[in-house]
C-alpha cells in the first residue's frame, strides 16, 4: 500500500442509532477528529462535534430520506440515485463517511462525474443508510462500481451482494457488461467472487445439459449477455470453480457437476435478499 496512506484520525462516529469505530483515515476537519465522537446526521451526512450540536441540527433538517430520486422499492428497501453534482454537498459527505471504511481507493472530492446509489432501509423514523456504490457517469473501462460499501453494522447480512447485484441490474438496463473498478479490497473481491459464483451457477443449472456430457449448451458471451457480467471476469469465475474445460482451437468448454449444483443449492439458501428487477424504475440517463 501507499507510503503516503495516513493514519486513523476518527476515534468513533455516532449515525443514526449506531456508535461505528472507524477502520481508517478520513479527512474530517482536524478540529473535529480531535474530539471522541464525531455526529453525523444519517440523513443529510453532515457532521458535527456533538451530539447537542446534532440535535440542533436535526431539528431544522428535514431530510428523512438521501436525496436524489428513490429509483427502487420493495418491502423495507429502497435505492436512491444522487447525482455528484447536482447534489455536490451530500456527495462528498458520503465520501467522507465512506472513506473510514475505505483503505486503498482515492476520494473524489471532485463528485460532478459519479452517480451515487443508496440503499436504505426503511422504518417509521425515516430511511436508514445502510450502504452505497458509486458509479462513473461515463466509464472508458466499462466500470459499473467505482465504490461499494455496506456500513459496518449491516455487515455479513447481505446486503453487500444486494447492492452488487442492483449495480449488475442497471448494467442490463443498460444494455452493457459491467465490471467494478480495481483494486478490490479482500472483502470486495470476497464478495464479488461470491456473486459472480451464485449468478453463474444459477445461469448454468437451468441449462439444458448436452445429451450424455455434463457440457451445458450454452457459450460464455451469452453469460456475458445474460448477467451482465464482463467476459473476464465470467472466465476467471468459471476457472475458480473448476468448470472450465479447453477445447480443440482455444475454445472454452463449460461443465457443470453434481457435486458443484448441490453445494450451489445449498449456499442459495442463505441469500434471502434479493433485487427484483420489476420493482426498478429507472431509465439510463445518456
Ligand atoms: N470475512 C469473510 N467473508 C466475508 C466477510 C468477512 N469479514 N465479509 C463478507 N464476506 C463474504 C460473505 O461470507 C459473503 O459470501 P458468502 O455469501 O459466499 O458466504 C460475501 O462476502 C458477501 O457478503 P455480504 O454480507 O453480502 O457483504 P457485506 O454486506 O458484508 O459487504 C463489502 C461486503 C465488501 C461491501 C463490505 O465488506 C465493505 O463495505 N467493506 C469495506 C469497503 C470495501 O472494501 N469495499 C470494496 C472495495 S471498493
Ligand atoms: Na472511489
Amino acid at each position: 500500500d501507499d507510503v503516503v496512506t495516513r493514519m486513523k484520525n476518527v476515534p468513533l462516529i455516532e449515525l443514526g442509532k449506531h456508535r461505528i469505530k472507524p477502520w481508517y483515515f478520513s479527512p474530517y476537519p482536524q478540529e473535529l477528529c480531535a474530539l471522541d465522537c464525531i455526529y453525523i446526521c444519517e440523513f443529510c451526512l453532515k457532521f458535527r462535534k456533538s451530539r447537542k450540536c446534532l440535535e440542533r441540527h436535526l431539528s431544522k433538517c428535514n431530510l428523512r430520506n438521501p436525496p436524489g430520486n428513490e429509483i427502487y422499492r420493495k418491502g423495507t428497501i429502497s435505492f436512491f440515485e444522487i447525482d455528484g453534482r447536482k447534489n455536490k454537498c451530500y456527495a462528498q459527505n458520503l465520501c467522507l463517511l465512506a472513506k473510514l471504511f475505505l483503505d486503498h481507493k482515492t476520494l473524489y472530492y471532485d463528485t460532478d462525474p459519479f452517480l451515487f446509489y443508496v440503499m436504505t432501509e426503511f422504518d417509521n423514523r425515516g430511511f436508514h443508510i445502510v450502504g452505497y456504490f458509486s458509479k462513473e457517469k461515463e466509464s472508458s473501462e466499462d466500470y459499473n462500481v467505482a465504490c461499494i460499501l455496506t456500513l459496518p453494522p449491516y455487515q455479513r447480512m447481505g446486503y453487500g451482494k444486494m447492492l452488487i447485484e442492483f449495480s449488475y441490474e442497471l448494467s442490463k438496463f443498460e444494455g452493457k457488461l459491467g465490471s467494478p473498478e480495481k483494486p478490490l479490497s479482500d472483502l470486495g473481491l470476497l464478495s464479488y467472487r461470491s456473486y459472480w459464483a451464485q449468478t453463474i451457477l444459477e445461469i448454468l443449472m437451468n441449462q439444458e445439459t448436452d445429451g450424455d456430457t455434463d457440457r451445458p449448451q450454452i457459450t460464455i458471451n451469452e453469460i456475458c449477455e445474460m448477467t451482465s457480467i464482463k467476459r473476464d471476469d465470467v472466465i476467471s469465475t468459471l476457472r475458480n470453480l473448476n468448470l472450465l474445460n479447453y477445447y480443440k482451437h482455444g475454445q472454452y468448454i463449460v461443465c457443470i457437476n453434481k457435486e458443484t449444483i448441490d453445494q450451489h443449492k445449498k449456499s442459495m439458501e442463505k441469500r434471502k435478499l434479493r433485487i427484483d428487477p420489476k420493482f426498478l424504475h429507472w431509465t439510463p440517463k445518456d
